[in-house]
């Protein structure tokens, strides 16, 4: 990827770019419901794609996402007063409601000037314990159809943290499978590992194929397997998400939301088909050994100058991810706790572009092989689809209906040795699972 200009394309998400486009074409995950617990109570501020806005339940429970600043003298809605009917601005008591309306003014007694004053608000609605926003013009598409979005509670878990890199660099990190038997595998905690096959660690140059689908890309790992294949299949879904086999738990995915071109929210989405989350897995993800993160929820000032509430992670570049360079992790060779402290200790401190602040990879001074094609292939889907108004439009067709995104990861091992043989013998696994004909 030697062009810089493609790499701005790639990395860009605000307001009158591509890419910015293709993520206001989509639902987006916004913040956890559980960060908004009741009527009335405290907002969140949150920023997606450049835009700083502010979430809220008014004292009715209805649910409002908006511009963060009021309209009259760009102050934080933030330090407002939520009351029945919207929030109000304390500085000389503006209110609006969740669609963004002012409904009245404590310094003007002209009613008039206030029924003309709107901030930008968004669609939002919640959908397993998320609130999702379309951030785009016109029409939402039907919503995404997740294999876990319609799961009970019991048997899905999603959690969200900040990533300080533009979110191209997290997404592919998703797609690269290789990484995965050098840096994230301790080989004496493999026999037992819920989520790898020992294989992994005894064939470190996976055979990497990347096959397109409708809107993304198989990403398949073929390992060799005594006289079989060990073949991992992940899907990417443009434009940011993921989904991530597992021998038995966690098998989720991830979402990597631009909160601007400079910092990201990591989302991990887990669920478990067969019943309730095990305990295992719940005690796994609780020591930060995994997804999430150790984090810490809190005000946090941005690099760009913004301040957001969210989940900052205990392990950062500032601390040197706590690295015991004597010790190895249970999930890893290096010293470094946890799955994603790992990776974002990788890909937070990649050499970057001029003006970046460290932020932005640059993709011009990399020194590709044979196993990063999924990355490859993944940045040219992208550019596919929005290098035109039409391929854009393809694009919101395509997932139009939300099926999708109703795909899963393979882990099996097999003895066919050929990728498309073993794609065609597997196509109805690794179709979309819903059909449109089924209740949204
Ligand atoms: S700045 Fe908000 S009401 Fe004046
Ligand atoms: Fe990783």
């Amino acid at each position: 990827m030697a062009n810089p200009n493609q790499t701005d394309t790639l990395t860009q998400v605000g307001p009158g770019t591509k890419v910015g486009a293709l993520f206001r074409s989509i639902w987006l995950p916004a913040l956890l419901s559980s960060q908004l617990p009741h009527a009335g109570c405290a907002p969140v501020r949150i920023k997606l794609l450049g835009e700083e806005l502010l979430a809220f339940r008014d004292g009715q429970g209805e649910l409002g996402i908006v511009q963060a600043n009021c309209a009259h003298r760009l102050v934080p809605l933030f330090y407002g007063k939520v009351e029945q009917k919207g929030i109000r601005c304390n500085y000389h008591g503006w209110l609006y409601d969740v669609k963004g309306q002012c409904l009245d003014m404590l310094n003007e007694s002209n009613k008039a000037v206030c029924e003309k004053v709107r901030i930008t608000s968004y669609k939002a609605v919640e959908k397993a314990d998320i609130v999702w926003v379309y951030m785009g013009e016109g029409e939402a598409p039907a919503f995404p159809r997740f294999p876990w979005i319609d799961l009970p509670k019991s048997q899905r878990n999603a959690t969200v943290w900040i990533q300080e890199s533009n979110w191209l660099q997290g997404m592919e990190g998703e797609l690269d499978s290789s990484h995965v038997s050098i840096l994230h595998t301790n080989p004496s905690t493999l026999a037992t590992s819920p989520v790898h096959r020992p294989y992994s660690a005894v064939d470190l140059t996976p055979k990497l194929y990347a096959k397109a689908t409708p809107i993304g890309l198989l990403a398949i790992a073929r390992r060799r397997a005594d006289e079989q294949f060990y073949w991992r299949v992940a899907q990417f879904m443009a434009p940011a998400f993921s989904s991530i086999p597992s021998v038995d738990f966690p098998v989720g995915g991830r979402a990597f939301i631009p909160i601007d071109d400079h910092n990201t929210y990591t989302w991990d989405f887990n669920y478990y088909t067969k019943g309730d989350l095990p305990q295992a897995f719940l005690d796994y993800v609780g020591k930060g050994l995994a997804f999430p993160p150790e984090s810490e929820y809190r005000p946090h000032r941005l690099n760009t100058g913004t301040i957001i509430d969210t989940f900052v992670p205990v392990r950062t570049a500032e601390n040197n991810y706590l690295i015991d360079r004597e010790g190895a992790s249970l999930s890893s060779p290096t010293g470094i706790h946890g799955l994603n402290d790992q990776d974002r200790a990788m890909q937070e401190g990649m050499l970057a572009v001029e003006g970046s602040e460290g932020r932005i990879v640059d993709r011009s001074k990399e020194f590709l092989v044979a196993t990063d094609v999924a990355i490859v292939r993944a940045r040219r889907k992208i550019l596919d689809i929005v290098k035109s108004e039409d391929s854009l439009a393809e694009f919101r067709q395509a997932i139009q209906d939300g099926t999708a995104y109703s795909v899963i990861p393979l882990d099996v091992v097999s003895p066919l040795a050929e990728m498309d043989e073993f794609v065609d013998a597997y196509q109805a696994e690794l179709a979309p699972q819903a059909t449109a004909e089924a209740p949204v």
